[in-house]
């Protein structure tokens, strides 16, 4: 019997689709709803050539990489598209650089008729009763409104295995960006959904995403894994990489390597630092070596402070963080993020934050610090053996290996809710706040790397009573929202 997670297995490759195949599940994706008609690709490019070059993803990335300067991104999303148009306004007005949408999570999931509901009760209720702005409902021309109300990159963000649909409308509509990956949103955030048929979904979308490419509008995505509490930098970092070569393969040309924040300053620089060269050599050894890169770090992902004067402290960090690892843009979280979704002023205030922080380290240049280049060497080696043996698996193709690396566990990724996940890998703090595995499980560390990570987490136990591994875990992921990065 062939289970879901193999089905799709026989024919999985990163070889660039052809035209034939593209279209064939153009036609699926697009009759799926009825605004999906409204999709035209080579009307859309035109669109998008009417737009000034400053609503371009790439070309303000470009910028900010050529100025020295990091940039800030907030999330936001509500069901009414005028609500929506005025809190970008006023984010944009209190200084974001990249205007998001968040998509809801019934459109996540392709729930379409689910959404429409949520929308018809947020007008009768007059507040949004979804937790984003259902893009496929409204449709191209509507979602259009939104980018002629702004003058700044529109970013879709959505996150799930199959994010077709959405993305053809938001593309379509003068986005240039947005949050993708089959890898890192299949561990991040399913539980059944196979990763060959997450690949495939996602190589549809890259392809959508190539064509534009080659009708002269150069497109962006963002990969990022989206767990990243005690995750290893270098797992994520090997999801990332995979994604991106998946992507690149199917024409994709303007790339964002994504890490979470986890509020060790040295190993958050450090992985941000890594992380152009260490892609770019992946890349460039498939004969992608045209792909622009940059890279972006989102704020601790993890239980946050309910106190806003902590979770600002929180915030601060992040800043730091990314200006240590010449980051090129940010995605700022709230003083209200222990409760939920922010209000106008709060996300405003979690974003000006970020932004002084970021303005007045704008020209210290400080000299290199040493604990960053020792992580550094740390985290470039972990990366490599990970994807190393991930492409070893694969025969040489990042699709095949991603899967057959999930499935040895090389790539493991602690608290994935996914199936295939092995959750052999158990990580904890060492006794400096670094993030170390305790058990590597299958995943290839170097042996003198594990050693190290053996050695500075015997630091932190040695002469304390003993606790089990998953005692310790528990502390250490809760430890921030309570108000330490180490408890005891
Ligand atoms: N508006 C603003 N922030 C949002 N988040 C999720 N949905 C929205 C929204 N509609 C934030 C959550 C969490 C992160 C993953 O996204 O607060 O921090």
């Amino acid at each position: 019997m062939t289970s879901p997670h193999t089905a799709a297995r026989s024919t999985l490759s990163m070889a660039r689709w052809d035209e034939d195949r593209f279209l064939r599940m153009r036609r699926e994706v697009l009759g799926a709803w009825p605004t999906g008609a409204q999709v035209d690709l080579d009307e859309a490019c035109a669109f998008h050539r009417g737009l000034p070059p400053e609503q371009n993803t790439a070309w303000r990335l470009r910028k900010a990489r050529a100025d020295g300067r990091t940039l800030v991104q907030p999330r936001a999303g509500v069901a009414d598209i005028e609500q929506h148009i005025a809190l970008l306004q006023r984010l944009r007005q209190a200084g974001a650089d990249l205007l998001p949408t968040t998509i809801d999570s019934y459109t996540r999931e392709c729930r379409y008729a689910d959404a429409e509901r949520g929308l018809a009760q947020s007008r009768e209720a007059g507040r949004s009763l979804l937790n984003g702005l259902p893009a496929v409902n409204y449709g191209v021309a509507e979602c259009r409104r939104i980018a002629k109300a702004v003058d700044a990159p529109l970013f879709a963000r959505t996150a799930s295995p199959d994010c077709r649909l959405t993305l053809d409308i938001l593309y379509a509509s003068g986005y240039t960006s947005c949050t993708a990956g089959p890898v890192v949103f299949s561990l991040g955030y399913a539980k059944d959904f196979p990763l060959a048929k997450a690949i495939e979904s996602w190589q549809y979308s890259y392809r959508m995403m190539g064509a534009m490419h080659e009708r002269g509008v150069t497109v962006s995505v963002e990969h990022y894994l989206p767990i990243s509490t005690l995750v290893p930098q270098s797992t994520s970092m090997a999801c990332v990489i995979l994604d991106s070569l998946i992507a690149a393969a199917q024409g994709v040309r303007d790339i964002s390597l994504g890490i979470g924040q986890q509020c060790h300053l040295a190993q958050d620089a450090a992985a941000l630092r890594a992380y152009p060269a260490l892609a770019r050599h992946y890349l460039a050894a498939m004969g992608f070596g045209d792909v622009t890169l940059s890279t972006v770090m989102s704020q601790w992902m993890g239980g946050f402070p309910p106190d806003e004067g902590q979770a600002f402290g929180v915030i601060c960090m992040a800043a730091l963080a990314g200006y240590l690892g010449g980051v090129t843009y940010m995605i700022s979280k709230s003083p209200h993020e222990a409760i939920g979704v922010p209000t106008p002023e709060a996300n405003m205030h979690g974003l000006t934050a970020s932004k002084m922080v970021l303005r007045m380290l704008a020209d210290q240049q400080l000299a290199p610090i040493a604990e960053i280049a020792a992580e550094q060497a740390i985290v470039e080696a972990e990366t490599r053996a990970i994807v190393d043996r991930a492409l070893e698996l694969g025969e040489g193709d990042a699709a095949l290996g991603a899967v057959r690396a999930i499935e040895a566990g090389v790539i493991d990724v602690p608290f994935s809710p996914h199936r295939m996940n092995a959750n052999r890998a158990l990580p904890a703090r060492d006794w400096r706040g670094a993030v170390r595995l305790a058990q590597f499980g299958g995943v290839p560390i170097p042996k003198e790397i594990r050693e190290h990570h053996e050695d500075q987490l015997a630091r932190r136990t040695a002469g304390r009573p003993r606790r089990e591994p998953w005692e310790l875990l528990l502390a250490d992921v809760n430890a921030i929202a309570d108000g330490v990065l180490l408890p005891d």
